[in-house]
């Protein structure tokens, strides 16, 4: 076939295919088609149908009866960090309860690692989540709290990744214990200079223990101000202002959403703004999980990705996330994967990844069995056998 960006790829032999086209196969929104082929020219996905009416192609790979899947866009993490804590997850599986001080552990760690340490550790977690079909991460700042420190974050972070979003208003920072207006100021004023060129996004933790609804008013759209975007950590362990705000200031993410009124929900279904479900932060901190079927039935967008982070979610296994939505949180397969997929995409408002259509980008997993509902029918189980990022098998 004739080729715009370089040499073509022709998968076969697909026992089903997920491209998130609607106007594809069985027309349902993951548009999946049985016994299919995908052509990919260069890094770009050229082509997807029926397998006996592939093109001609420079390669060919069989896939032998596999499904194959978009890549995961992981649209929510931590990964620039240093330190684990492993004794407070022991004791909160003990009973303790989760509180949003944890981080200061994590800041003190983070401080005190070099550059070298916390880029060894961030690709250490990105290899693990590509290995587990993660194509496309976000990633945050947060564990700095200072200029400085939230600063290098951000840079060793957007060396990996172009989605990467500014958290210095993840909790006050010890320094500021006695003064948090003055650390808003803070991350409103010197912080934001330092931190808005190696950032996408702006996010807050707008919660009790954490930032309240001015505040994090101020700090997002001082953000916006900047020319960052937002994304808000909203309602997680309590009932509050993050949801409405995010909608009302346009945020493409409302990330955690785990306390809903009806208004809440009500925002998220007329808004843009996308409610992204981690449930790896309910497992970890033995908490209820939020109700996806309730703004799925609503008609909100729902996104899940996994909130890596060594306090409340440290997994970098969308699969394993699929597997807890579906059975905790009462998402049913073709919609779990389509929010760990087409959902990330759109939480992070890209069109080019989450899908295998034409024009995107050449992000895909095979799966170790027939079909992606096998993500929740089999938990626990490696079933991410071949990712290919960029056109190019990575792993
Ligand atoms: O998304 N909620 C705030 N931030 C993280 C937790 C960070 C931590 O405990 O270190 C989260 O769950
Ligand atoms: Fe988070």
């Amino acid at each position: 076939m004739s080729t715009a960006n370089g040499t073509t790829t022709v998968i076969t032999n697909i026992a089903s295919l997920v491209t998130n086209d609607p106007s594809l196969g069985d027309g349902s929104p993951l548009g999946l088609i049985q016994d299919a082929a995908v052509v990919i020219d260069g890094d770009r996905i050229a082509w997807t149908g029926d397998s006996r009416e592939a093109p001609a192609t420079d390669n060919r790979v069989d896939a032998g009866g596999r499904a194959v899947i978009p890549g995961f866009v992981d649209s929510h993490s931590h990964l620039v960090f240093a330190g684990d804590r492993t004794q407070e997850f022991n004791a909160r599986m003990s009973g303790r309860a989760y509180s949003a001080g944890g981080i200061r552990t994590t800041v003190a760690a983070t401080r005190a690692a070099s550059d070298a340490e916390l880029e060894r550790n961030l690709t250490h977690y990105l290899a693990e989540a590509l290995r587990q079909g993660t194509t496309t991460f976000e990633t945050k700042s947060g564990y700095g709290l200072t200029v400085e420190d939230e600063a290098r974050a951000l840079r060793i972070a957007s060396a990996h990744t172009d989605e990467v979003t500014y958290l210095g208003a993840h909790i006050v920072s010890p320094d500021f214990a006695d003064d948090p207006a003055a650390y808003v100021a803070l991350v409103t004023g010197e912080m934001l200079d330092a931190c808005a060129p190696y950032a996408r996004w702006v996010d807050v933790f707008c919660e009790k223990g954490a930032f309240d609804g001015d505040q994090a008013r101020a700090i997002l759209t001082a953000g916006k101000a900047k020319g960052l975007h937002p994304r808000v950590h909203a309602n997680q362990l309590s009932y509050g202002p993050g949801v409405q705000l995010a909608v009302e200031l346009d945020a493409a993410s409302a990330d955690h959403c785990t306390h809903l009124t009806d208004a809440d929900v009500d925002a998220l279904a007329s808004g843009d703004t996308v409610a992204t479900l981690l449930p790896g932060a309910e497992f970890s901190t033995r908490a209820e999980w939020p109700d996806a079927r309730r703004l799925l039935d609503a008609g909100a967008t729902v996104a899940l990705s996994t909130d890596c982070n060594p306090g409340s979610s440290f997994t970098s296994s969308v699969p394993f996330c699929i597997a807890l939505a579906v059975r905790d949180m009462r998402m049913t397969p073709d919609e779990a994967l389509w929010s760990a997929t087409a959902g990330g995409a759109r939480a992070l408002r890209r069109t080019d990844v989450g899908r295998l259509t034409p024009g995107a980008y050449a992000d895909l997993a095979f799966l170790d069995a027939p079909s992606h509902i096998h993500l929740a029918y089999r938990p626990g189980v490696p079933l991410v056998d071949q990712v290919w990022r960029r056109g190019v098998r990575v792993a």
